[in-house]
């Protein structure tokens, strides 16, 4: 079954909105909810901030019957060409905040694991696509950067662009993925630009971030068509 996460209250609740026969799991920690959206069979959820509840949320979705993971919601934008309203799909994930460089591992590198975690090709595609549908939209591929930490700073910014290649911040994508990765579930992450991570970021994140949330729901309501 194809499962449906977001973070945030505002990240699913126009999906929400439109779930039909929906039934209600409760998980230690989470809500589930299982029904049927535009004629297909969903798990959708909020699963909470952060790369702990990130993974757990997902670790729930996989036990519940999830085949294919699809994560909506907002990013700070690091890509320079981006703007707020913009839409970022997932080519991989990277966790920035790791840092066991003290023993040799690059930044970014939990040991024993993968450097980044690769999105799904046929998800990334139907991304695409549909982002390409919502009106006014622009859409890039990048490298999506998790953290434990919201980035607001040009020094930030420019970690992230220049030591991984990111072209947006947010605070789980790479946990899911690395949960996934390991169930060998494909997965990817969806992102509308909420702020550009700046010192402007904490305004513009509260004042964009409602709307710019209905830009993902949109993006994945195109894809339910295409999967
Ligand atoms: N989500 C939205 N904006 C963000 C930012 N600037 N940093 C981390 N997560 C975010």
């Amino acid at each position: 079954m194809l499962a449906i996460m977001g973070a945030m209250d505002e990240e699913i609740e126009l999906l929400l909105e439109g779930l039909e026969a929906r039934e209600t799991l409760e998980r230690p920690g989470v809500t589930l909810h299982r029904g049927v959206l535009d004629g297909v069979p969903v798990l959708l959820t909020r699963g909470g901030i952060g790369k702990v509840n990130a993974a757990m949320t997902a670790t729930h979705l996989l036990h519940a019957g999830a085949t294919r993971v699809i994560f909506t919601g907002v990013a700070g934008g690091v890509h320079p060409d981006l703007r707020v309203g913009d839409i970022v799909v997932s080519t991989d994930l990277v966790q920035h905040d790791v840092d066991v460089t003290a023993l040799g591992y690059a930044p970014g590198t939990v040991p024993g694991e993968t450097p980044a975690w690769a999105a799904d090709p046929q998800l990334r595609a139907a991304a695409l696509a549909a982002a390409g549908e919502v009106e006014g939209v622009r859409a890039l591929e990048g490298r999506v950067a998790s953290g434990d930490q919201f980035i607001a700073s040009q020094e930030g910014v420019q970690r992230l662009w220049t030591g991984f290649g990111a072209a947006c911040a947010e605070m789980e994508g790479a946990a899911v993925a690395q949960v996934c990765a390991k169930a060998g579930v494909p997965f990817v992450v969806i992102r509308s630009v909420s702020d550009t991570a700046d010192h402007a970021a904490n305004v513009d994140y509260r004042t964009f971030m409602p709307l710019v949330a209905r830009h993902a729901k949109q993006v994945v309501r195109g894809m339910l068509a295409r999967l």
